[in-house]
Formats: structure tokens, C-alpha cells, sequence
């Protein structure tokens, strides 16, 4: 079997993960490129990397390079995984793009590959046909408790992995991409026919700002309130989030419908988040009958803590978090995509738009979105062959 050169880029809970899992197979090579010392400084000590997985037992792994800089990271890499959050993807692309193999086909991709990283790649990396970008729907498997450089905890994992690529790809390089995927992942790895049917999937972007919305928006129980202790996401999810998080879904949907009617494309794979939700946790939720009860009653969602920082000002107590990913990752990539592709087919998301102006107000404005990369003549004919 041929050697195998994998590039992942980001040292966090993903990445520390997939690395791990990737150095149990025979003849694949894995450098790692992040701005953690401390991951750098335990490497240099031979410190082994321990996946603690859900069953009890544990996976060990010494990656073959760990480094600070991104042409030693990639510049032999054969496939290349972007495993950082979608606001910092358009500088770790500029980092790597220098540096990444003219004279092979490198396939980059991003995991997960929403908040449209294919035109991100398409708009950072011109002319570079020997590139094939790519995509994964989801993580491969939740990962969570990093000890930088040492350990990470494995949740549990997705029974598929849907992949898609760039429009412009041709069938060679999408066969070549599953063959290297499956590889790596086994044979769960599925392509889907249209990167839409990543950009499209309901998530992160419209569950956890209609939470935040129905906590602490303008009608929240929470609204300009200090919270005494800090909150569950889902467990204790207000009425109010869990119907504009049934809007926006609904809404996101008729999206899917009209892109799917007006552009000719299948999406039917897109399902609502609600059926997203029961399908993958199933017996895990004690009440499946809205999706109040679905957030509240999900096993698999106890204990997941809503992004909270104790209040300034020597006030005791907590307020939502503006840095958090939620806002810097969910709605300046997430929302502001949905809404904008909406606009270009005159489309009302009206709950979707109140949710997004509300955030956007709360962060104190966006400084960098995904408008930054999103093709302007979408959805008319951009550099995609396909
Ligand atoms: N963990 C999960 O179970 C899970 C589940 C679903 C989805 N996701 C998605 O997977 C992606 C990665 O999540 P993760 O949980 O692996 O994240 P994470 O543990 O926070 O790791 C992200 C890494 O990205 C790099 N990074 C660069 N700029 C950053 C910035 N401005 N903010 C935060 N990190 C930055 C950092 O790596 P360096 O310090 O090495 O540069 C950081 O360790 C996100 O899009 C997330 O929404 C994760």
C-alpha cells in the first residue's frame, strides 16, 4: 500500500482526533500544523497522543510531524484537513496556500465543510488545478476534554460520512478523494452529488442562535439580565428558541426547495433538522413529540453547557459569551450565508433575518463574514465545469 501523506491543520478536539485515529492505519504519515507550544512542546517530549474512547479503551499515536509552520506541514501532504472553525479557515488557507504540492493533485478539504468552504477554497486558491476540494457534512465523531499534545475523549460517531466536492471537480478526482476517504474512514464514506447538500444541512448556524435569541433577544425571559449560574444548551432550552429554531428550520427548508427547483438539483438528502435530530439520536430522546421536547429530552445533549462568561462590573452571575463561536463562527458564516442565498432568489426568511440582525447587534457588528468569499454571481455560472 502506498504511503499516505495527510496534512491536518488545527490542533483541537477534531484534529487531535482524526491525527490519532489516522496513525492506526499501515503507511499513513500525519503532520499536524497549530499555534499551540504546548501541543509542539509535547511532541519534542515524545509524549504518545491518547484517544479515550466511549468503551473505555484507549488509542495511542505519536504523529510523524508537529510544527508551527505551514510549509513543513504540508508541503508534501497528499491530502490536506482543515479541521479549524470556519471564521479561522480563510487565514489558515492563506498560511497554507504558499506552500501546498504544485506538482500532484492534493485534495483539501474541510471537516466539518459547512459554512460554504467550497467557495472559500475556489476563492483563496485560483488557478491551481491540481487542488480537488472537498468536504465533509459532519465531524466523523464528537470529540470533546483536550489535554493539548496528550489526550482527547471520543463521543460518538456518525454510522455514514457524506462527502462532497467542488462543482468544478471531474468523476476522476471524486473517485480518487473516495478511495483516499475510505482509507481512512472505512467504507462509511458516502458522496453526495452537490456541495449544496453540505451548505444546505441544517445545524450549529440556526440551532444555536434561535437558543441564544430565545434566551436573551429583545422577547427573552433573559433579556438584559445577569443569569445566576450558567445554563444548559438543551436541557433547559426556553419555548421561545425552540420555536424559532422550528421557523428558521422550516424556513431553511423552503430554501432547500426553491435552489433545488430553480437550479435543477437534487437536495432531497437535505432533511429538516427535526428529522436530522430523531434520526441520529432516535431512542436517546425520551419525547419526540416537538422539537421543545426533542432539545430537552436528548440524552446525548445533558449537560452541554450554552457559552457563558461571568458578568463585568463585579456583578455576580453570567452572560452569553459575544466571542463565542456561536456568534463568530455560526452567525457571521452560517446565518449570513443563508440569508444572502435566500436574497438571490427573492426569497422571505423573515425569522432567519430577525435572528441574524439581533446577533449581529449583540456582537457589536461583523468584522469579517462569509460575503467575504461567496460568489457574487451565485447562482448563476461561476468557474464551476459541473
Ligand atoms: N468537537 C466536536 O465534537 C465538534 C462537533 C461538531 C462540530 N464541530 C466543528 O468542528 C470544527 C472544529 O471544532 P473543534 O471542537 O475541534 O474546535 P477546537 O477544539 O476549539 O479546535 C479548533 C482549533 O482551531 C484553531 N483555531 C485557529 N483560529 C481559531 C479561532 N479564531 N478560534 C478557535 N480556534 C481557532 C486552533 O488550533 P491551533 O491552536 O492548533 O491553531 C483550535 O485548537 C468547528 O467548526 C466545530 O463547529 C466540532
Amino acid at each position: 500500500m502506498n504511503l499516505l501523506k495527510v496534512a491536518i491543520c488545527g490542533g483541537g478536539r477534531t484534529g487531535h482526533l482524526n491525527a490519532i485515529l489516522f496513525k492506526q492505519l499501515p503507511n499513513v504519515q500525519v503532520s499536524m500544523l497549530t499555534s499551540n507550544l504546548e501541543i509542539i512542546e509535547q511532541h519534542a517530549r515524545q509524549t504518545p497522543m491518547q484517544a479515550l474512547l466511549p468503551n473505555g479503551s484507549t488509542l495511542q499515536a505519536r504523529l510523524d510531524r508537529v510544527t508551527t509552520d505551514a510549509r513543513a506541514a504540508v508541503e508534501d501532504a497528499d491530502i490536506v484537513i482543515i479541521t479549524v472553525p470556519a471564521h479561522a479557515r480563510p487565514q489558515t488557507l492563506k498560511d497554507i496556500a504558499p506552500h501546498l504540492n504544485a506538482s500532484k493533485p492534493v485534495y483539501i478539504g474541510a471537516i466539518p465543510g459547512f459554512c460554504g468552504f467550497d467557495w472559500l477554497a475556489e476563492a483563496t486558491l485560483p488557478d491551481r488545478p491540481n487542488l480537488v476540494i472537498w468536504g465533509m457534512k459532519d465531524v466523523p465523531h464528537t470529540a470533546f476534554e483536550l489535554t493539548p499534545g496528550r489526550s482527547i475523549k471520543m463521543g460518538g460517531g456518525k454510522s455514514q460520512l457524506y462527502v462532497a466536492t467542488h462543482a468544478r471537480e471531474p468523476q476522476t478526482a471524486r473517485r480518487q478523494l473516495e478511495k483516499i476517504l475510505t482509507r481512512l474512514y472505512g467504507p462509511c464514506v458516502t458522496m453526495l452529488e452537490n456541495y449544496l447538500e453540505i451548505t444546505l444541512t441544517p445545524g450549529n448556524p440556526i440551532m444555536h442562535s434561535s437558543v441564544i435569541y430565545g434566551l436573551i433577544g429583545p422577547f427573552g425571559q433573559w433579556h438584559r439580565k445577569i443569569f445566576p449560574q450558567r445554563l444548559c444548551w438543551w436541557t433547559e432550552c426556553p419555548e421561545l428558541g425552540a420555536y424559532f429554531l422550528e421557523r428558521m428550520d422550516q424556513e431553511s427548508q423552503a430554501l432547500c426547495a426553491v435552489i433545488s427547483q430553480r437550479m435543477g438539483i437534487d437536495l432531497s438528502s437535505v432533511k429538516s433538522l427535526k428529522q436530522e435530530i430523531v434520526e441520529a439520536y432516535g431512542e436517546q430522546i425520551r419525547d419526540q413529540s416537538s422539537m421543545l421536547s426533542i432539545l430537552r429530552t436528548n440524552q446525548a445533549y445533558n449537560d452541554i453547557l450554552a457559552p457563558m462568561v461571568p458578568a463585568d462590573g463585579n456583578r455576580a452571575g453570567y452572560v452569553i459569551e459575544r466571542e463565542s463561536r456561536a456568534f463568530s463562527e455560526d452567525v457571521a458564516y452560517g446565518l449570513v450565508l443563508l440569508v444572502e442565498m435566500a436574497k438571490r432568489f427573492d426569497l422571505k426568511v423573515p425569522h432567519i433575518e430577525e435572528v441574524l440582525q439581533w446577533s449581529v447587534g449583540y456582537m457589536h457588528g461583523l468584522r469579517d463574514s462569509a460575503l467575504d468569499y461567496f460568489p457574487s454571481q451565485w447562482p448563476h455560472a461561476t468557474s464551476a465545469a459541473a
